[in-house]
């Protein structure tokens, strides 16, 4: 699916009907953000690919509203929220949803792996202000001046690092920050009577896993401290939740979180060299590095390259939505995930289709530590949370390069 220029459909709010269409532009297909936009005919020469992708956002869209309002129906308040690491690649994401379904929002991060034009971002995207404070969640009695300023009802807590590889060479420095500030945080909601918490686990703690699709139900193993930062964050929860009912825990286990705000302008923008695979494809894309290396061409998958559950992060941030209003007490892990997996050979070749660009890559060895699959069975989220991962793997392509390409070199290329 390769979109000659001029041949997409676009906002009449961007071009009248007469005005011809000379370049090409992802950011127009990709509906901009604009509220309501009326669409043209499609030229001629428009693909059917061009028109299904853009029919898709409509529909996801449309799928979005869905859901915030089933939402509405069951709990018109509006409530003051603490994100921790809200300025992050899925913490942004997700306070532009809080703010869109009408919550107040408090973010709490220390910058370490982000920058504060996400937050610049998320109040153009979203037209409403949010309150930060840059504070490392390690430091506990700063932590306690935010819970003292703001009637804060829950907590959405992203903070923490979340490297393999470096948390292999620095395991200390990953329990201290992962634990400490887990630890700090839930003594300060204690002590300012807030008993709510979603937070961010992830598909790591699965390990290897026997069973795929994987259900919540499947046995948990790690093999790295980040993975075992997951699991003991997880078991203080449960620990907690069994001593006193005011707790409500939501574990969100997500798969891998790709794509970006449909803007292009809030989007995953790593420090160094990305560690993921998505934001390392559209480094080579745009130009940044010359080629990737996929780990591993014998996996037992169907082209020999690992397969994973890639989720849409705009799907991921509507989950925590759903997760937010459905807190019942006690402590409930839910697999954030589409149930459907891609291989690394098949996220390259879509890449190509999207971008226009050719992807250079090299099979090497496997990495220590790595697994074949990873495929989420996100049943219990859909029917306990109603909530469902819809987005394709196109449209979440698509929104990573509109974000990369308009950024190549992230929220940095903002200055000046
Ligand atoms: N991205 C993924 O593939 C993925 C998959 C599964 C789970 N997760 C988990 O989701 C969460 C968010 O991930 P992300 O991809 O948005 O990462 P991110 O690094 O973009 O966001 C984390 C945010 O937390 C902040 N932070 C880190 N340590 C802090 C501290 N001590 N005090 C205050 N702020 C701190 C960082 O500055 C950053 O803004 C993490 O807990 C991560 O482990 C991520």
């Amino acid at each position: 699916m390769l979109f000659p220029a001029g041949s997409w459909p676009t906002d009449q709010e961007d071009y009248p009907a007469e005005a011809p269409v000379t370049t090409l532009d992802l950011a127009d297909i990709l509906d901009s953000g604009l509220p309501n936009p009326t669409i043209q005919k499609p030229k001629a020469d428009t693909t059917s690919a061009a028109w299904t992708l853009l029919d898709e956002h409509q529909r996801n869209r449309a799928a979005d509203a869905s859901l915030r309002s089933r939402i509405a129906d069951r709990n018109l308040m509006s409530r003051t929220i603490l994100v921790t690491g809200g300025a992050g690649y899925i913490g942004s994401h997700t306070v532009v949803a809080l703010l869109e379904r009408g919550h107040d929002v408090v973010i709490v991060d220390n910058l370490s792996n982000s920058s504060p034009k996400a937050i610049d971002a998320i109040e153009a995207i979203t037209g409403r202000s949010v309150v930060f404070h840059e504070v490392d969640l390690t430091d506990f009695e700063a932590l306690g001046t935010v819970f003292e300023q703001h009637p804060i009802e829950a907590v959405v807590h992203f903070a923490g690092l979340k490297a393999v590889g470096e948390s292999v060479e620095k395991p200390l420095w990953y329990y201290r920050t992962n634990l400490v500030s887990t630890m700090n945080l839930l003594e300060q909601m204690a002590a300012h009577d807030v008993w709510e918490l979603v937070f961010s686990s992830s598909a790591t703690v699965y390990g290897d896993p026997e069973v795929l699709p994987i259900p919540e139900t499947a046995k948990t193993s790690t093999t790295n401290p980040y993975g075992h930062t997951k699991l003991i964050i997880e078991e203080i929860c449960r620990d907690l939740a069994a001593s006193d009912k005011r707790w409500s825990f939501s574990l969100l286990r997500y798969f891998n979180p790709i794509g970006a705000h449909r803007s292009g302008e809030l989007g995953e923008d790593p420090r160094g060299i990305p560690n993921n695979l998505v934001p390392y494809v559209m480094q080579v894309a745009v130009g940044r590095r010359d080629q990737l290396e996929v780990f591993g061409g014998d996996w037992d998958t169907h082209d020999g390259s690992g397969v994973r559950d890639y989720i849409h992060v705009v799907d991921l941030a509507m989950g925590h939505l759903a997760a937010l209003e459905n807190l019942e007490p006690g402590c409930e892990p839910f697999n954030l995930g589409t149930g459907t997996g891609s291989s690394v050979l098949e996220i390259i070749k879509t890449t190509e289709n999207v971008t226009g660009a050719s992807i250079p890559y090299e099979i090497v060895g496997r990495r220590d530590g790595d697994i074949s699959t990873s495929l989420a069975d996100p049943t219990k989220a859909n029917e306990k949370l109603d909530w469902r991962a819809d987005r394709s793997l196109d449209v979440m392509l698509a929104d990573s390069w509109n974000w990369q390409s308009k950024h190549p070199m992230g929220f940095d290329d903002q200055a000046e």
